[in-house]
């Protein structure tokens, strides 16, 4: 009786313990690393944004502007685990944080050649965004957006760093 106690009660121990961590394993947020963490693979997307204003849009503001939330929140794209903030938008502004999607095991050119599709899916599990409209408009909005000018994304998705240049073929 007490044995069959004791083996019941371990056994509800060890699901408890594991529900727990799938819990937590579940909010383990993905961390921002940085554009430099990008530069390396996607040289094309790294230069051609780096000429655009999103690049910029921190320095744009004053130093009393920058202290300002209402300000930055549009202006930056989040901190990383070191406390680094990131000035403008930055890629993971727009692509989601990419500690877990920039691994080689998931941006692998063999792999995504392989199985494009299959690959996406792990990248977008992994956290990756392919930003559509209601991404851009968090930000081009009017509202707080002092600044404000009419957003059309079919025209302006083009202009934030041209298309790679199939770099899967190169
Ligand atoms: C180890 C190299 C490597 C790193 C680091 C890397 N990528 Fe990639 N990335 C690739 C490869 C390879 C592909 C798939 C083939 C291609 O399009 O070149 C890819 C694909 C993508 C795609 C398109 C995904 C799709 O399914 O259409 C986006 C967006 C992207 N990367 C953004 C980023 C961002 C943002 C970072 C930095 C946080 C990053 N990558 C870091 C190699 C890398
Ligand atoms: C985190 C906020 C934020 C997000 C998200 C965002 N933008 Fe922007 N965007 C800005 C800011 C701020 C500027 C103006 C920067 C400046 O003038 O210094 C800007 C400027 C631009 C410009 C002008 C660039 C230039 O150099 O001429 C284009 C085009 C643009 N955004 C397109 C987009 C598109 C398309 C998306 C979504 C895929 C997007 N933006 C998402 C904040 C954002
Ligand atoms: C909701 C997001 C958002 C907020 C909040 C925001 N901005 Fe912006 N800001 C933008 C976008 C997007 C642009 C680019 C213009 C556009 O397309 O709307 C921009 C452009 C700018 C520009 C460049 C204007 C130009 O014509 O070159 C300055 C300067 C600026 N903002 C300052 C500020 C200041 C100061 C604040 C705080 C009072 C602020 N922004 C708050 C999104 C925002
Ligand atoms: C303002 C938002 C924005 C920023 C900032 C941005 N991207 Fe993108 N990116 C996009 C959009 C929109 C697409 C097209 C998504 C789709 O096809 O569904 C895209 C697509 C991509 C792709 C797929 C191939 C291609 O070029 O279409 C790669 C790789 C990529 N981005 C890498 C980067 C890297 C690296 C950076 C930083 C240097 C960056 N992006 C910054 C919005 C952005």
């Amino acid at each position: 009786m007490i044995r069959k106690f004791v083996i019941f009660s371990t056994l509800l121990l060890a699901m408890v313990a594991f529900v727990a961590m799938m819990a937590s394993a579940e909010e383990a947020k993905h961390e921002y690393v940085g554009n430099k963490k990008c530069k390396g693979c996607h040289k094309d997307q790294f230069k051609a944004w780096g000429e655009t204003t999103h690049a910029t849009s921190f320095d744009k503001l004053s130093d009393e502007e920058k202290a300002k939330p209402e300000c930055a929140k549009c202006h930056t794209s989040g901190t990383m685990a070191d406390g680094t903030l990131l000035e403008g938008v930055t890629c993971e502004g727009c692509h989601g944080p990419g500690s877990d999607y920039k691994s080689p095991k998931i941006m692998s050119k063999k792999k995504y050649k392989a199985d494009k599709e299959a690959q996406r899916k792990l990248a977008l599990e992994a956290g990756l965004i392919l930003p559509g409209e209601a991404d851009c408009v968090t930000c081009h909005t009017k509202e707080g957006n002092t600044n404000f000018k009419p957003f059309e994304f079919e025209k302006r998705k083009g202009e934030v760093h041209p298309p790679a240049v199939a770099e899967a073929e190169k």
